[in-house]
């Protein structure tokens, strides 16, 4: 059987997706492609115990979506993983952004999120995405925290290569 290709998209403000992204890129033999806001999120925008903070209103916002860098994305990959941290259970609005940005693209790909939390499981971001974009193929993702590369790869083979 051929190897599917794959591409890492992600967005991670304090390091702990952006390890696993890196891992699954070096797993998969993949492009990875950093997901990056125009206006940076300083410390104070996602201090969430502010309720009045940057996150937290793009949050409380359906119609929010923060701008994101212009990098072009790689379009010769067939299954893109999708990885952000849980801001209140959901994708970070930029997530919405990216996938409402590159649609015309991801329309033909399958796509897996993964993502990592304190404490919150993935269930509730997957399910707001698949009714949200009813246009996109996604995969059953997983929540990935302090997975190490052997765990990583475990959880690679569970989808579709
Ligand atoms: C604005 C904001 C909201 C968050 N909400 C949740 C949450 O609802 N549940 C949870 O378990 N963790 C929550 N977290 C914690 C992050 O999901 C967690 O630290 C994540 O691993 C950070 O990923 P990163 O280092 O890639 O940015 C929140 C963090 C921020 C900044």
């Amino acid at each position: 059987m051929m190897n599917k290709k794959y591409l890492i998209a992600y967005f991670s403000k304090t390091q702990s997706t952006e390890k696993i992204a890196k891992e699954l890129a070096n797993i998969l033999n993949a492009n990875l492609f950093r997901i990056k806001e125009k206006v940076e999120y300083k410390p104070e925008d996602i201090n969430w115990t502010v309720e009045d903070c940057r996150a937290n209103r793009e949050n409380n916002d359906p119609d929010c979506r923060p701008e994101i860098q212009d990098d072009k994305l790689p379009d010769d990959f067939d299954i893109l993983l999708l990885g952000f941290p849980l801001w209140w259970g959901e994708p970070p609005k930029v997530i919405r952004t990216f996938l409402e940005k590159n649609e015309a693209l991801l329309q033909s790909k399958k796509i897996v999120i993964f993502c990592t939390s304190q404490m919150t499981p993935i269930y509730q971001a997957q399910m707001n995405l698949r009714y949200g974009y009813p246009k996109f193929h996604f995969i059953s993702g997983a929540k990935l925290n302090n997975y190490g590369p052997e765990q990583i790869k475990a959880w690679t083979k569970t989808f579709d290569r």
